[in-house]
């Protein structure tokens, strides 16, 4: 064996896609020949599998023709650039923090919460936003008693309602009355995008959201929309309700947001004519549960009627009676957020980055 036999046979081989062999593009070279056995390295210029391979192939072919025996081919190629990785995303900005409010089972007690937990951070100085999340069953407007008040529009952007010195939005507010809608999944995703991108929020200490029960579409559409800085549970003592919570501090813990403890409501029963406080269902039963997402209880809210009351008639508790005892929870859990907020900020801040979708346009990321 000679290398001008070498190289003849491999000036046969084709550069896959191309009418020019691989001799003539100059990429073989440091050839080795010990008596029929050829080694031989090709550099290529293509980092696909396919390419290197039908080189292999077409080499091995043509070499074996002309008499060679073992055959060694190295295929030098440039690395597979990566793909690009996905950064945080921040719809809003100039909003500082984003405080989710969560539960896995509806009706115990989201909205009412997000309510008061806003309007004790309003009062202790932050400015506030809530966002009603709640694209099927909006009920913030009612609650903060502006369910008659539609947003003024300034060219394509919208103003947020303003109640208790709080900023608000929700799809209630751009609905007519009783008006309903039937989501799809790529709705909800646009609704909540442009609640985000295009209200006119101030530049917002934290904007308090308030989520539609569940771990769906919403919830990830959000925290992919957002770096949200904190998330809170509400939960109620039965245990059904419990296996629910667990799903949504999962969640949490799912989408890399950082958990700032658990509310427990219902927890008890304020007596109104007495103020004696009874133990209802159990309180502190989602004690061991906490623990186990190395989080806390940070308030037990009773059954209080003037809860109830105040959210019907949208007087929130912690507004019209902040001396009342769950209204002094509401301020407690409200700086316990707070310091969660502070301590994820100190460390570097929420990021997104994580659960931004990888795959490509077109192709669905919905399954978590
Ligand atoms: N601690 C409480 N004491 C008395 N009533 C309460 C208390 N918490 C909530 N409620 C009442 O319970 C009902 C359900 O509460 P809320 O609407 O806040 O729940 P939610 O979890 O947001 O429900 P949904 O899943 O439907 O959005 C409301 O009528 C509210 O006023
Ligand atoms: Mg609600």
């Amino acid at each position: 064996m000679t290398s001008e036999i070498v190289n003849s046979a491999l000036s046969k081989v084709l550069y896959p896609g191309f009418t020019k062999d691989i001799v003539t593009f100059g990429f073989v070279n440091s050839i080795e020949i010990n008596g029929n056995d050829v080694s031989f390295t090709v550099d290529i210029t293509s980092s696909a599998p396919e390419v290197a391979n039908q080189i292999k192939d077409d080499a091995t072919e043509e070499l074996k023709a002309v008499g060679a025996g073992n055959i060694t081919i190295n295929i030098k190629s440039p690395k597979m650039p990566e793909a690009p990785k996905p950064k945080s995303k921040n719809l809003a900005p100039h909003i500082k923090n984003f405080l989710m409010v969560s539960s896995g089972k509806g009706g115990v007690g989201k909205s009412t919460t997000s309510v008061n937990i806003a309007i004790a951070l309003a009062a202790q100085g932050k400015k506030v936003g809530i966002l009603d999340a709640d694209i099927y069953g909006p009920n913030i407007p009612r609650m903060l008693g502006v369910s008659n008040i539609k947003p003024e529009v300034t060219g394509n952007k919208v103003l947020p309602i303003k109640a208790y010195g709080i900023e608000m939005m929700s799809m209630g507010s751009l609905m007519e009355d009783g008006q309903s809608l039937m989501w799809r999944g790529a709705m909800i995703m646009k609704a909540i995008e442009q609640f985000l991108r295009d209200i006119l929020w101030s530049e917002l200490d934290v904007l308090v959201i308030d989520m539609p029960p569940g771990t769906g579409d919403a919830q990830l559409t959000l925290a992919q929309s957002v770096p949200v800085t904190a998330g809170l549970t509400v939960t109620t003592p039965q245990s059904v309700s419990l296996d629910d919570s667990r799903r949504s501090l999962d969640m949490f813990r799912k989408l890399n947001i950082p958990i700032a403890g658990i509310i427990e409501n219902m927890s008890g029963f304020i007596a109104p004519d007495t103020g004696v406080e009874y133990d209802i269902f159990g309180k502190g039963t989602s004690g061991p549960m906490a623990e186990e997402f190395n989080t806390k209880i940070i308030a037990e809210i009773p059954i209080e009627p003037s809860i109830r009351t105040g959210g019907d008639e949208g007087k929130p508790i912690t507004f019209v009676n902040p001396t009342s005892e769950s209204a002094k929870r509401y301020m407690a859990a409200a700086e316990s957020i707070w310091a969660t907020i502070e301590a994820v900020n100190a460390n570097g801040g929420a990021s997104n980055e994580s659960v931004q979708p990888t795959t490509p346009p077109g192709v669905s990321a919905c399954s978590m």
